[in-house]
C-alpha cells in the first residue's frame, strides 16, 4: 500500500509537528481539530517554525513553500474519507481516544491505517474500538517532532504484520528512527522518564531542593539537556499526569502514585508552558 494522504487529528504541539514532519517529507497533509482556534494556533506554528528553518537555511526556500502548500485544512473529520493513514496525537484520555477511532473506523476507507501519538494508552484497547484492529498501532512521536529522533512504534496484540512493516517504512521515510514496543503501560520511553519526573516533584513537595536546584542537578550532574521540571512544564502537566495515572492503574504498584504537588497544578490549571505557569512562569 501506498500513503499518500495523511491525516492528523488534534492540532496542539504533537499534532502541529507531525503535521508538518509529514509535509516535509512529501506527504499531504489533511489537519483536524474540533476547535477551530487550536487548529489556527497550530497551523500559524507550523508557519513560524518552517519559516525559521528557511532562515537558519536548514531548507530552502522552494521546499519551506513546498511543505506549506502541502497542508491544508480539514474542516470537518469527514475528511478521513480522503485518508489513507490517520494519526491521532489529541488529549490523552482513553474515552475521548476510542470515540474518535470508532468515528474514523466509519469514515475512513478499508485499507486506511488508523495510528495514536498516545504516551501511554493502550493501543489494544483503542485497537478494539474499531472493526479493523489488524490496521491500528501506535505512532508515538517525541516533542518536538520536528527534532527529535525517535518514534515508538507500538504494536496492540491485534496489530498485523502487514500494517507494522508499512508504519515501519513511514517512520524512516519521515527521517525517524524507528524503535518497536510491546503494548505495556508507558511503552519504553515514558515508563523510564514519568518515574523521574514525579520523583523530582516529590523532591519539591517534600522541600528538599528549590525548583532550580533539582533542574541544576539533573542537568549539570547528570548531563540531561534540561532538568526534569522543566521538561515536565515543556510537555505539559495534564499530559505527566495522564500518563502516571495510566502506570499506576496498569501496573496496580505504589512506585508510581502521582504526586500530590503535580495533581494540585494541574487542578489550578498550571499545565507548564502551554498555560504561561507550571514550575516556571512563562511570560
Ligand atoms: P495538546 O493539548 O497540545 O493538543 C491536543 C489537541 O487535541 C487540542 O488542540 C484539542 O483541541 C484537540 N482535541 C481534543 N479533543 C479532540 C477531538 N475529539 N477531536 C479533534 N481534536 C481534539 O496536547 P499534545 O501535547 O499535543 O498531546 C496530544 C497527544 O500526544 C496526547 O495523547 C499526548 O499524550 C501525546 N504526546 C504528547 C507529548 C508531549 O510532550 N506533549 C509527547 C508525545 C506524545
Amino acid at each position: 500500500m501506498n500513503i499518500n494522504q495523511v491525516m492528523v487529528i488534534g492540532a496542539g504541539q504533537m499534532g502541529a509537528g507531525i503535521a508538518q514532519v509529514c509535509a516535509q517529507s512529501g506527504f499531504h497533509v489533511l489537519l483536524y481539530d474540533k476547535q477551530t482556534e487550536a487548529l489556527n494556533h497550530g497551523v500559524k506554528r507550523i508557519h513560524k517554525f518552517v519559516h525559521r528553518a528557511c532562515e537558519k537555511q536548514k531548507i530552502t526556500e522552494e521546499q519551506r513553500d513546498d511543505t506549506l502548500l502541502r497542508i491544508e485544512r480539514a474542516a470537518t473529520i469527514q475528511d478521513a474519507a480522503k485518508a489513507d493513514l490517520v494519526i491521532e496525537a489529541v488529549v490523552e484520555n482513553m474515552d475521548v481516544k476510542t470515540a474518535i477511532f470508532h468515528e474514523l473506523d466509519q469514515i475512513a476507507p478499508a485499507h486506511t491505517i488508523l495510528a495514536s501519538n498516545t504516551s501511554s494508552l493502550s493501543i489494544t484497547e483503542i485497537a478494539a474500538a474499531t472493526n479493523r484492529p489488524d490496521q491500528v498501532i501506535g505512532m508515538h512521536f517525541m516533542n518536538p517532532v520536528p527534532i527529535m529522533q525517535l518514534v515508538e512504534i507500538i504494536r496492540a496484540v491485534q496489530t498485523s504484520d502487514g500494517t507494522y512493516s508499512i508504519i515501519e517504512q513511514m517512520a524512516k521515510k519521515l527521517n525517524k528512527v524507528p524503535v518497536t514496543v510491546q503494548d505495556f503501560p508507558g511503552f519504553v520511553s515514558n515508563r523510564i522518564l514519568m518515574p523521574m519526573i514525579n520523583e523530582a516533584i516529590y523532591t519539591l513537595y517534600e522541600g528538599i531542593a528549590t525548583v532550580e536546584d533539582i533542574d541544576t542537578s539533573m542537568k549539570l550532574g547528570m548531563n540531561h539537556p534540561m532538568g526534569p521540571l522543566t521538561l515536565a512544564d515543556f510537555i505539559g502537566l495534564d499530559t505527566c499526569l495522564y500518563i502516571m495515572e495510566v502506570l499506576h492503574e496498569g501496573f496496580s504498584d505504589s512506585k508510581y502514585r502521582p504526586c500530590p504537588l503535580l495533581k494540585q497544578y494541574v487542578q489550578a490549571g498550571w499545565l507548564g508552558k502551554k498555560t504561561g505557569r507550571g514550575f516556571y512562569v512563562y511570560t
